[in-house]
């Protein structure tokens, strides 16, 4: 008899588990149904899966952050490590999703699939898309050839990988895209398929967990931008600064000599793109400045490794450049 594969779900909260109070309304309350009683709203799915839950917490993911992340990376790594969980689902609001599969990413073992879901209608709502998503990413989760790509989110019928996914858009239930690689594998509540294999062999994580991440700023470029506006955000207790730049990571002559000056002071600056699809090269006077460019990482993600490596001591412009250039 086959037997079903049991996934753990730590829930946190978000749309998914949002409700309006009415089918049709557009204002509503993110991280309300607790996870008892959204595994009861799933049991009638017939999904293929032994599932058990875990609240975490219940929240709007605008305020998720380094203590949620915390308990997370705890309870993950708890599940990962118990040798009657195959699988790991973590529900989560969209609007930081991306932060979080990043930071999970690089600091989680590889060895058993980890997938985040959302959803982008509240439960109440009519087209709910949150079933869908969930029932997806059982399928995943559930998939042995699922591990060894790293934390996955699945939105839709996509399945992304968690350094390539970002949410692009506010509305609508098409809000999540890849870049530089678009989705990694198609899915549905009956069928999965992959585009090409995994490509983590090891199962080591990335860089060792730390909950006390340092202060790094993401300060937004823009025409006009002076020196000011760099100094403004930046505080004693600030330990690097990601530029979200013009263009391919560019800045104003005056805001460049700010952020040198900083970085000379031993603050380590990544220069990042505001631009949707940008991709940051290192440029000649990188070096001189002390700078570091992000490659296809987008600021908030480029912000996530940055404050990873700091934590693990990796402060050499050099050596940041090269964890950059590998992801
Ligand atoms: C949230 O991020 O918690 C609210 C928005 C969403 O989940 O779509």
């Amino acid at each position: 008899m086959l037997v079903a594969p049991h996934i753990r779900i730590l829930a946190t909260g978000g749309t998914i588990a949002g409700i309006a109070g009415s089918a049709i309304a557009h204002e509503y309350r993110a991280g309300e149904i607790g996870i008892e009683d959204y595994l009861e709203k799933v049991g009638g799915l017939g999904l293929a899966a032994e599932l058990s839950g875990t609240q975490i917490a219940n929240i709007d993911s605008a305020d998720m952050g380094p203590s949620i992340w915390n308990s997370l990376y705890l309870a993950a790594t708890e599940a990962l490590a118990d040798d009657a969980c195959d699988g790991v689902i973590i529900t989560h609001g969209t609007d930081t999703l991306e932060e979080t599969a990043f930071l999970l990413d690089l600091t989680l073992p590889s060895n058993k699939p980890v997938v985040v879901v959302g959803a982008m209608r509240p439960a109440d709502a009519v087209g709910y898309d949150g079933l869908r998503n969930f029932a997806n990413a059982v399928g995943v989760a559930s998939n042995a050839d699922a591990a060894g790509r790293g934390v996955l989110v699945v939105m839709g019928d996509r399945v992304f990988a968690a350094r390539d996914v970002r949410k692009v858009r506010t509305r609508g239930t098409e809000a999540f895209r890849g870049f530089p690689r678009e989705s990694i594998g198609l899915v549905t509540p009956s069928s999965l398929e992959w585009f090409g294999s995994a490509w983590r062999s090891g199962e080591a994580p990335a860089f060792a967990w730390h909950d006390d991440l340092p202060e790094v700023a993401i300060i937004y470029g823009f025409a006009g931008m002076d020196a000011d506006c760099i100094m403004r955000q930046v505080r004693d207790t600030t330990r690097g600064v990601v530029l979200a730049g013009v263009g391919e990571g560019n800045m104003a002559s005056a805001a460049r000599s700010a952020l040198a000056r900083l970085a000379s002071d031993g603050l380590a600056v990544v220069r990042a793109s505001r631009a949707d699809e940008g991709v940051v090269d290192r440029e000649p006077e990188d070096m001189a400045n002390g700078f570091i460019a992000s490659r296809a990482l987008n600021p908030q993600k480029a912000r996530i490794l940055l404050q990873l490596m700091l934590a693990n001591g990796i402060t050499d412009p050099a050596r940041m450049q090269s964890e950059f250039d590998r992801r």
